[in-house]
C-alpha cells in the first residue's frame, strides 16, 4: 500500500533575527505561510529491510544526506519503533536551495506519514519536536498553515490565516547559501526589523493591505552585490502592481502579493522573461495538511 502527500512550500512573510545564540544558532522571529505549490511524496513499505530514496531531480542527494532520509530515521530513533523496509519516492516542483523551505517540507511529510502508519497516536507536538533534531524550519513544515516561528524555529504559534489573495512566486537562477548569509549578519548592525506585532493584528483583523505593508525580510539588508538580480525582481513586481515584494527565507526567490488573479497572472508573464522559474500561487491552510 502507497501513502502520498504533498509537502507544501512555504513563504517568510516576515523574517527577523533576534541575536546570535550559544549554540551558533541564531534566533528568529519568523511569520510563516504555507502555499499551494507542493512536492509529491510517496511512502511505501517493502519486504526488505533498510530504506531507499528516488526523486525526479538526479543532482538530489539519494542517500543519508536527504533530509527525508534523515526524517526516516530521525521518527524511528526518537520512537524507538522498529523501523519496516520503506521506498520513499520525492516528485519535485519546489525549487531546491530557494529559500522556500522544499527540503524540510518534504522532511515533514516523511514525518507525517510515518506517525500515520506507525504511531498514530502520536501528539502532533511531539512530531514537530522529533521534526527539530531534523532541522530548523522542518516544525513549521509539520504544522503548516499561518504561524508565528520562534526560536530556532520550532516554537509554533498558529496565527489566523492570511486573507485570500494570490503569489507571484519568482526563483532566479542563482542559489544563495543559508549558513554564508547567516555568517553575514551582524545583529546588533540590523537597522530595519519587521513590524512583527503589526503583521499580528493585520491578520487579527483580516486586512490583507495592512498585512502586506508589513512585509520584511531581514536578509535583504545583507545580501551581497552579487544577489542583486533579487532587488530588480522585487521592483518589477511592484511596478506590475504587486502591493507588496519580499525575498523569503535565505532567498534567493521574492514573491509579490496580488489581490486579484489578472493582475497577478500577467505580472506572472511578465516576469517569466527574466527569471529562471516563476509560480502563481494561492495560500494554503493548515486544513490542507493531510494528519
Ligand atoms: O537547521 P538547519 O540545518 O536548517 O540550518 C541550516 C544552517 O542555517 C545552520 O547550520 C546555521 O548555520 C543556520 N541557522 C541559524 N539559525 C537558525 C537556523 C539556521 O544560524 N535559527
Amino acid at each position: 500500500m502507497t501513502h502520498t502527500e504533498p509537502a507544501f512550500a512555504k513563504l517568510n512573510l516576515t523574517l527577523d533575527i533576534l541575536g546570535k545564540r550559544e549554540d551558533g544558532y541564531h534566533d528568529m522571529r519568523m511569520v510563516m505561510q504555507s502555499i499551494d505549490l507542493h512536492d509529491v511524496v510517496t511512502i511505501t513499505p517493502r519486504e526488505k529491510a533498510g530504506l531507499t530514496l528516488t526523486t525526479d531531480l538526479p543532482f538530489l542527494p539519494k542517500g543519508d544526506g536527504n533530509i527525508a532520509s534523515k526524517a526516516a530515521a530521525r521518527f524511528f530513533q526518537s520512537t524507538g519503533l522498529p523501523a519496516p523496509g520503506l521506498s520513499i519516492d520525492i516528485r519535485k516542483s519546489i525549487p531546491v536551495c530557494a529559500g522556500m523551505a522544499g527540503g524540510s517540507s518534504d522532511g515533514a511529510a516523511v514525518l507525517r506519514t510515518l506517525r500515520r502508519l506507525c504511531a498514530p497516536d502520536m501528539p502532533p507536538r511531539r512530531l514537530e519536536e522529533i521534526g527539530a533534531l531534523v532541522g530548523s524550519d522542518v516544525p513549521y513544515c509539520v504544522r503548516g498553515g499561518t504561524a508565528l516561528a520562534e526560536g530556532r524555529g520550532e516554537r509554533l504559534t498558529d496565527l489566523p490565516p492570511l486573507p485570500p489573495c494570490f503569489l507571484v512566486v519568482c526563483k532566479p537562477a542563482c542559489s544563495v547559501s543559508t549558513p554564508e548569509l547567516f555568517g553575514l549578519v551582524r545583529t546588533k548592525r540590523l537597522r530595519c526589523h519587521p513590524d512583527t506585532a503589526g503583521l499580528l493584528s493585520a491578520l487579527e483583523h483580516g486586512d490583507l493591505e495592512a498585512a502586506s505593508h508589513r512585509f520584511y525580510n531581514v536578509f535583504e539588508d545583507v545580501l551581497p552585490r552579487r544577489y542583486s538580480q533579487v532587488f530588480e525582481i522585487k521592483g518589477a513586481l511592484l511596478e506590475r502592481g504587486a502591493m507588496a515584494a519580499s525575498m523569503t527565507g535565505s532567498g534567493p526567490s521574492v514573491f509579490g502579493l496580488f489581490r486579484d488573479e489578472e493582475p497577478a497572472r500577467q505580472a506572472a508573464e511578465a516576469l517569466e522573461a527574466s527569471c529562471q522559474t516563476v509560480f502563481l500561487c494561492r495560500p494554503a491552510a493548515r486544513e490542507d495538511i493531510q494528519w
